[in-house]
């Protein structure tokens, strides 16, 4: 891959790159997802096992990323045809798919979104997560190889944290579940240290002077 194009890929922080393409549902561009949470992913093939249980998989729970306020877009370098064909066998095995998947056979999407891993594959996608919000910003960016599928657990996980950290001001600690306690800002100066004292009559669980819980109220 060029330097350039690697510099550009995206990262945390930074605008979703734009684009334009078709999917097994009519073209999508980028900018139709403004005002919503998007999760785009990407899969390596069509018909292919560990694929259809993640879709499928991703499909029997598009309630929960609905309730959630999340959009899901799928990708991958086969054709609108394959995707449409592929997605009738999943709809046969119970498990109908409402959402869109890009069928991006120049590769020109995945290109952008660094989802090719030549080491891994050079003319598949790598089975990457990008979580962008509604400003249509990168929140977080997940990437798994082609043997290991995706647990819808861990997204609704990563997008519940995103989305409690926004509302609360808060940030989430490890194996953190929604119901659990949140982690209150740390000090920003000597000034604002408290004791343990003063941290237990706010209603924190006091564990040392930066780390401080809370319920998530
Ligand atoms: C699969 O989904 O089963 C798969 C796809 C590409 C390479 C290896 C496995």
């Amino acid at each position: 891959m060029a330097e350039e194009e690697i510099r550009s890929l995206p990262r945390i922080g930074e605008p979703a790159p734009d684009f334009e393409a078709p999917t097994s549902r009519g073209p999508v561009k980028l900018s139709d997802y403004n005002g919503k949470w998007l999760m785009l992913f990407s899969h390596p093939a069509d018909f292919t096992p560990v694929c259809t249980t993640e879709i499928s998989a991703f499909a029997r729970r598009y309630g929960e990323f609905q309730a959630r306020g999340v959009e899901l877009l799928g990708l991958s370098v086969d054709s609108v045809h394959s995707h449409i064909a592929w997605t009738r066998d999943m709809a046969e095995m119970g498990a109908p798919v409402p959402f869109p998947i890009i069928a991006d056979l120049d590769m020109s999407v995945a290109r952008r979104y660094g989802m090719i891993h030549p080491n891994e594959s050079a003319t598949a996608t790598v089975r990457a997560v990008f979580f962008i919000d509604p400003k249509g910003i990168v929140r977080a960016i997940l990437y798994y190889p082609m043997s290991l599928g995706r647990s819808v657990d861990e997204l609704l996980r990563v997008i519940d944290g995103l989305q409690t950290a926004d509302r609360l001001g808060v940030s989430t600690p490890a194996d953190w579940r929604p119901g659990s306690e949140v982690i209150v800002p740390a000090p920003k100066s000597a000034a604002e240290v408290e004791t343990p004292e003063e941290a237990r009559a706010k209603g924190y669980t006091y564990h040392t002077w930066y780390l401080r819980t809370k319920p998530q109220g």
